[in-house]
């Protein structure tokens, strides 16, 4: 019995680390830009007229098509992963970013890499809901806080080697087309992989029938199959008597909670500005003082990187070990706290940085190392678990690609305005490395740091606690038109 149990535990623990190579695609075609962009823009096949690098707007296309693409690609694909099944669009998304990352590699005009670079986006837009909906629906509850997790420790695993790849081909001329093609491994390995595993009993139960159910969550050493097999079958029951098609379910007044848990908790993860330190840490730096007048300049720009990505991959890695212990709840205010401390060191250094002087560099470096991990154990890995968590049965895929694309969007919004949110608010600051101005993002960190502890208040009093229940009992609670923190 205990040999089985344990079989059955490596088993699913394979299934997740499988379908988790999405999520360190995610991190992986997220991240690289950062180091490929400095090679991007100086590159002479590319660059046009005469000119000596691309043009600022050119880049930021480059950058940011991604992320629209993501936000695409996640709103345009929930109706085909409740459709086809969620093992069929892993397969197919682990195909488009194989394809993705060879175009990239190939691109010869500024027009392919854009092309090529929406391409990606739309691919990361489809795992970055699609993973996690898959792991969900297939763990055992007691762990399924864990597993689920993996995906967000696959998404920092991703943003870290990305950033090694980069330094690794920093110093070579056309670098940037190798940075982007070592993204095929990962998208082999998903797409192979994926063929080799089931779709979940949830999904399987509501298109395919009762026999194909049972058999997975067999394999998976579910304790309580035929309670979880009864649960699964009464509540799509239940649901399609309230409503008929998936759009109407959507807006059902049940269903309505948690549509306000999915978007607002993916509004307040990318509204506390993470991915202004992940995107723009190199800028930050530099803003702060930390010199780049060196013969490797990209080299250098990339290096202080590092120890960002490290920290962000060890401790989801704690939040894993915590989250179906201690709970969704107190790991996101412990962890939405202190981000809330390290966003007011960050403004404060920033906006006093004349009275302050040379410790600004290093108030902005710890602030930002104390930032991250506080990030990591609370609303990185919990924001993706609860829209895994909260949605029903029937219309999970299509709540979790709406609550992903506002994800996105939002990250679009942060990640376009950081700078001339410093600007408005905390205006300019002389270059502490040098000549010249550069913006003061001291008012962004401010701002960022309020929109926490408006987080807080909204988990607090909206956001159940959904370790230990099985995602059958969190919809019976919500359709038995229950308030959500009372689960
Ligand atoms: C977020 C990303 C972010 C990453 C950082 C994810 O949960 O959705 O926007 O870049 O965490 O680790």
């Amino acid at each position: 019995m205990a040999k089985n149990k344990s079989y059955n535990r490596a088993y699913v623990i394979l299934i997740a680390a499988i379908a988790a190579f999405g999520g360190l695609l995610f991190g992986f075609d997220t991240g690289v830009i950062s180091g490929a962009l400095l090679l991007i823009k100086d590159d002479p096949a590319l660059v046009i007229n005469g000119m000596e690098q691309l043009p600022e707007r050119t880049q930021e296309w480059i950058v940011s098509i991604t992320v629209l693409g993501a936000a695409v690609g996640a709103l345009g694909s929930g109706r085909i992963t409740d459709k086809l099944g969620r093992k069929k669009v892993l397969i197919i998304i682990a195909f488009v970013f194989a394809l993705g990352s060879v175009g990239l590699a190939a691109a010869n005009s500024v027009a392919a890499l854009i092309i090529w670079r929406l391409i990606i986006g739309l691919a990361i837009g489809v795992a970055s809901y699609t993973v996690p909906l898959y792991i969900s629906e297939i763990s055992p509850t007691h762990v399924r806080g864990a597993l689920v997790s993996i995906n967000q420790l696959a998404i920092t695993v991703g943003i870290f080697a990305s950033y090694l790849v980069d330094l690794g081909f920093a110093n070579y001329p056309e670098g940037w087309r190798w940075m982007f093609l070592v993204g095929l491994v990962p998208s082999l390995i998903l797409f192979i992989g994926m063929f080799f595993l089931p779709d979940t009993p949830r999904w399987l139960m509501s298109f395919k029938g009762e026999d194909k159910a049972r058999k997975v969550l067999d394999r998976v050493g579910e304790t309580n199959k035929e309670e979880v097999l009864q649960q699964i079958k009464t509540n799509i029951e239940k649901e399609t008597r309230q409503q008929q098609s998936s759009w109407s379910i959507l807006t059902a007044k049940w269903v309505r909670p948690t549509l306000i848990i999915g978007v607002g908790i993916m509004i307040f993860q990318q509204f506390v500005g993470i991915n202004t330190i992940i995107y723009y840490s190199p800028t930050i730096f530099e803003m702060a003082g930390f010199g780049a007048d060196s013969a490797n300049a990209v080299y250098d720009a990339i290096l202080p990187s590092l120890p960002i990505g490290a920290v962000n991959v060890i401790f989801t890695i704690v939040s894993i070990y915590l989250v179906d212990r201690w709970g969704r709840k107190p790991l996101l205010y412990l962890g939405m706290i202190g981000m809330v401390v390290a966003l007011v060191a960050l403004g404060i250094g920033f906006t006093f940085h004349d009275s302050i002087g040379g410790a600004l560099k290093w108030i902005s470096f710890v602030s930002m190392i104390i930032y991250i991990p506080f990030f990591a154990i609370s609303l990185g890995p919990i924001a993706w678990l609860l829209i895994s968590e909260v949605y029903p049965t029937k219309i999970r895929g299509l709540g979790m690609s709406l609550a992903t694309m506002v994800n996105w969007a939002a990250n679009f919004l942060i990640a376009n305005t950081f700078l001339s949110l410093g600007k408005v608010t905390t205006g300019q600051m002389a270059n502490p490395a040098g000549e010249g101005m550069l913006v003061n993002p001291g008012g962004a960190f401010f701002i960022y740091a309020a929109i926490g502890i408006l987080g807080l208040i909204f988990v607090y009093s909206y956001i159940p606690e959904t370790k230990g229940h099985s995602l059958e009992k969190i919809e019976e609670h919500f359709l038995a038109g229950k308030h959500p923190k009372d689960l």
